[in-house]
Order: C-alpha cells, then structure tokens, then sequence
C-alpha cells in the first residue's frame, strides 16, 4: 500500500512536468500514450490492485482515478496552449509584407495594324465620317458586278480572285463595302470609311500577302466635288504623317471611280529630297481614289443627276511599312513578340 501511493505521488509530479515543459503537440501525445495508455504507467497501477486488501482497493482505485482525471486536464490544457502557438508561429512565418513593391505585370497591346487601324478612324471620325462594315466572303456581285467590273471586264484579272464557287469569293478588297452602305443609306447622303481585311491569291514576298487591309472611304451627296475629295485627303495625310506633308494627285484609273487619281504623299523619310525609303523621287503611293463612277452610284440606288460622291482606298500595311519603316509585310503576320513590342 505504501508503496501503491508512492508510485502514485511519482507519476503525478513526473507527469505535469512533464506536460508542463512539453514544446509541441505531437510530443504531448507521447506523453498521454505513455501515462494513460493501455500498456501505460495508470493501467499498470490499477493492475496492482489486485493485490491490495478488500478495504484499500476503492480507496487506492479513487486515488488512481483522480488522478488520470488531473494528467487528462493538464494534458488539455496544454494541447490548447501548444496549439495556439503553433499557429501563431505559422501565421508568423506565413505573414504577408504588404510594403513589399508588387510583382509587375506585362500589359499587352494592340498589334501595329491595328494602332493604324485606330489612328486613320480617329481622324475620319474627327471629319464627320461614320464606319461601315461588310462581309469577307463576298459575292461576285458586290465584288465585281456592282463596282462596273462586268464579268468580262479586263480589271477583273488584276485581282487574283479567291472563289468558293462561281458566285462567292474572299473579297478582294473592301470596295464592295461602298454598294452595300449606299443600298442601306439610299437616298439619304453617305459618308462612311470601311476598314477590313481582304483577301487576293498571291504569292508570298516582302510585299505581297494572301490576306492584308484595307481602309475604303465613301462620300455620297448631292454637290459633291473632286476638290472635297482633295480637301479631305490632305487633312488626312496631314493628320497621319504630318503638317509638312503635301499631296500630289497622279492620273490613274479604277473602275469604280472616274476620273480616277493615284494619290502620293511627300516622303514622310527624307521629306520629298529624295531617299531609299521613296526610291529618290520624293513621293511615295498611298491610295486610290476618285469620282464615284455613274454606274456605282446607279448600283448603290442613287439618282446620277441629283448625287454625285469620291471615294478612296489604302492599303493598311503599306501605312504601317511607311510609317514604321518595316522592309516586310510578313512580320505583321508571323505574330513574333520582338517584332511586335516595338511598337508598344
Ligand atoms: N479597291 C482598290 C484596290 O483594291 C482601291 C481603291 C482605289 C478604292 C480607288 C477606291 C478608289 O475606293 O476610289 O486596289
């Protein structure tokens, strides 16, 4: 007996210091095999006592059970004060600085077609102009027909035709958008420029692509004259390529427009003395353009004694390669990222 109690006042003081000094939880489990378990410290005890006296075990028995009762309330006492320091100690190690500079992101940016894009509608916008779109698969009559290129008309081979059949193809260029905004609009005045993609069967150089773009312009109106048609384009160049820019006008011809002009800019590289980029004349091309041809206007459903319009139309790379100085039009297309951050 005397030795039963011995055991138990040695149990109880190894076991709290134990607990007390314990530094985290999983050593605290430990700690609760080893006393409370079924192979533990308590449970060899209450084996001892069976060889005590009728009037000692309950006695002993109670002195056990109180026991386990103050290792359990220690034992949980100190899981909760463990455990809130190991959290603590994660949250401190896990602890955001929100001083710290934050991670930059790359931004992207629009593609160098369509910051022309942008730039040319900006500036027919600021004119009074509206925008109009129409289909990349086009039909032969809105391609062709419409525009005074009769099936046998001889301008038609000049544009090396995508067809699907006899009567749909990839539209050659945004031409046909001028038919089908006149139908819309008939007979109420036009002005609209149509920008898009285009389409011609070509090879593949430093200049020529299957696909490219286009910005058409269109005025229809009554008293409409080739000087507003001249007026126009040279605050637009202005606009684009700058105030020192002059304009010249070359004879030239389209079906669709007649008279017809090819328009030129002064070299926007050297400024019209003569350099590599303007092949030393001092001019370079940058649209077409004329007086709406009668017929256009009869397809578009205008009455030719009443109406009369301009229209032009420039190819968008070429824009880009003389405004950037880009020797390929295949860079606009390979979509290789070093080419196309330059123009960030
Ligand atoms: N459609 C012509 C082409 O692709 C460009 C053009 C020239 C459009 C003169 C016009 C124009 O509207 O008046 O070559």
């Amino acid at each position: 007996m005397e030795n039963i109690n011995e055991k138990i006042i040695k149990i109880q003081k190894d076991a709290l210091n134990e607990i007390k000094s314990s530094k985290d939880s999983k050593n605290l489990e430990d700690i609760r095999i080893n006393y409370l378990g079924k192979k533990g410290e308590l449970t060899s005890l209450l084996k001892m006592l069976g060889s005590l006296t009728k009037e000692e075990r309950p006695v002993i028995g109670g002195r056990v059970n109180k026991l386990r009762e103050e290792i359990e309330d220690a034992l949980n006492s100190a899981l909760i004060r463990l455990k809130k320091a190991e959290t603590d100690k994660k949250f401190e190690s896990e602890k955001v600085d929100l001083t710290l500079m934050g991670r930059i992101h790359k931004y992207g940016h629009r593609h160098p077609l369509q910051a022309i894009f942008d730039e040319v509608e900006e500036i027919f916008l600021g004119m009074g102009f509206s925008i109009a779109e129409g289909p990349e698969i086009e039909s032969e009559y809105y391609n062709f027909e419409a525009l005074n290129m009769p099936a046998s008309h001889p301008a038609r081979d000049s544009q090396d035709t995508l067809y699907f059949n006899k009567e749909l193809l990839l539209r050659t260029h945004t031409s046909p958008v001028q038919i089908r905004t006149m139908e819309k609009m008939a007979p109420g005045p036009v002005r609209v420029i149509c920008p898009g993609r285009v389409f011609r069967r070509d090879t593949i150089d430093a200049t020529h692509s299957p696909q490219f773009h286009q910005i058409e312009g269109l005025v229809v109106d009554k008293d409409v004259k080739f000087s507003d048609l001249i007026g126009a384009l040279e605050v637009f160049i202005k606009k684009m390529f700058g105030e020192d820019r002059k304009i010249r006008l070359r004879p030239g011809f389209f079906p669709f427009t007649e008279p017809s002009a090819e328009v030129d800019v002064s070299c926007i590289i050297c400024g019209g003395t003569g350099c590599p980029a303007c092949k030393h004349n001092g001019w370079l091309e940058i649209l077409g353009s004329g007086t709406v041809h009668p017929n256009v206007l009869k397809a578009g459903g205008y009455d030719t004694e009443i109406f009369t319009g301009y229209a032009f139309g420039m190819g968008v790379e070429r824009i880009a390669m003389l405004k950037y100085g880009i020797p390929d039009i295949r860079l606009f297309f390979e979509n290789d990222i070093r080419f196309l951050h330059q123009f960030r």
